[in-house]
């Protein structure tokens, strides 16, 4: 049943993005009244806090690989191949700043014999580089892939809440592939080797619509941060005994490599 939901999530998130100049307006006070609420339970991040965070046009999330390269979830794109489409908004937390940068995408590419199980990660190419940002190196071993990660994305603050403005971050903990397949939680629906689960036993806290494609990072031991995750699905949002699934990055690392050499970094 959770399984499908991510395509579902991607459709809503692109609908909810096609109404999302009006409920902007709507709510523009919606960063002043942070309390520890909701990603979901997260608070607002400061400008220049994750300078690899992108915002995709369609309603997802990603993180800056390279200066031309952004790293999503397959969910969120349709394919490999040529796509104008696609605009990128990079090195604002609030999307209707003036001092954020955009660019169109030029070529998707779509992790190859993704069908909707596992495999959930893309790259976007820029149409032209950005300059200034410091870029998310991805983790290459799994020697990152257990402790606390950070979350943050533009989705729903709540399940089935509305797309925000400004960008949200949380922190959650690492939950075992063991765990995460046990019958109080999904119940074996978890691809160990493809995918990292991470949350509360209680809930609470969670990425949720809109984040998809974001990244989960945490700090290595040199204090920089790296990618471990990317924003895959989950049965609802930060209920009870329902952590996020992930597409565990390292298990990718030199496919994802490979894919960017290919497309020029
Ligand atoms: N599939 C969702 C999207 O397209 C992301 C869902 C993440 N859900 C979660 N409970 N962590 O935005």
């Amino acid at each position: 049943m959770a399984r499908w939901r991510r395509f579902l999530g991607a459709a809503a998130a692109a609908l909810t993005v096609a109404s999302m100049g009006t409920l902007m307006q709507a709510s523009p006070a919606s960063a002043a009244d942070d309390g520890p609420q909701q990603v979901v339970g997260g608070t607002t991040a400061t400008q220049g806090e994750f300078p690899f965070m992108v915002r995709l046009s369609m309603g997802c999330g990603g993180a800056l690989y390279s200066s031309t390269l952004v790293l999503t979830a397959a969910h969120c794109v349709s394919g490999t191949g040529t796509n104008t489409s696609i605009t990128a908004t990079i090195g604002v937390v609030d999307l209707q700043s003036s001092s954020r940068v955009t660019r169109k995408s030029n070529y998707v590419y779509r992790a190859p014999g993704y069908n909707g199980n596992g495999k959930d990660w893309a790259l976007i190419r820029l149409a032209s580089p950005v300059t200034g940002y410091a870029t998310l190196p991805i983790a290459t071993t799994t020697a990152y892939d257990t402790g606390t990660f950070t979350i943050a994305g533009w989705g729903a603050a709540s399940e089935g809440g509305g797309q925000q403005r400004y960008l949200r971050k949380a922190t959650v903990p690492f939950v075992s592939d063991a765990t995460c397949n046990s019958s109080s939680m999904y119940n074996g629906q978890i691809i160990a080797s493809n995918e990292i689960c991470a949350g509360y036993a209680a809930g609470g806290v969670d990425t949720c619509q809109g984040d998809s494609g974001g990244p989960m990072f945490r700090r290595n031991a040199s204090n920089a941060w790296v990618q471990v995750g990317i924003v895959s699905w989950g049965d609802g949002c930060a209920r009870p005994n329902k952590p996020g699934v992930y597409t565990q990055v390292s298990f990718f690392a030199s496919t994802i490599a490979s894919a960017a050499a290919s497309l020029g970094g």
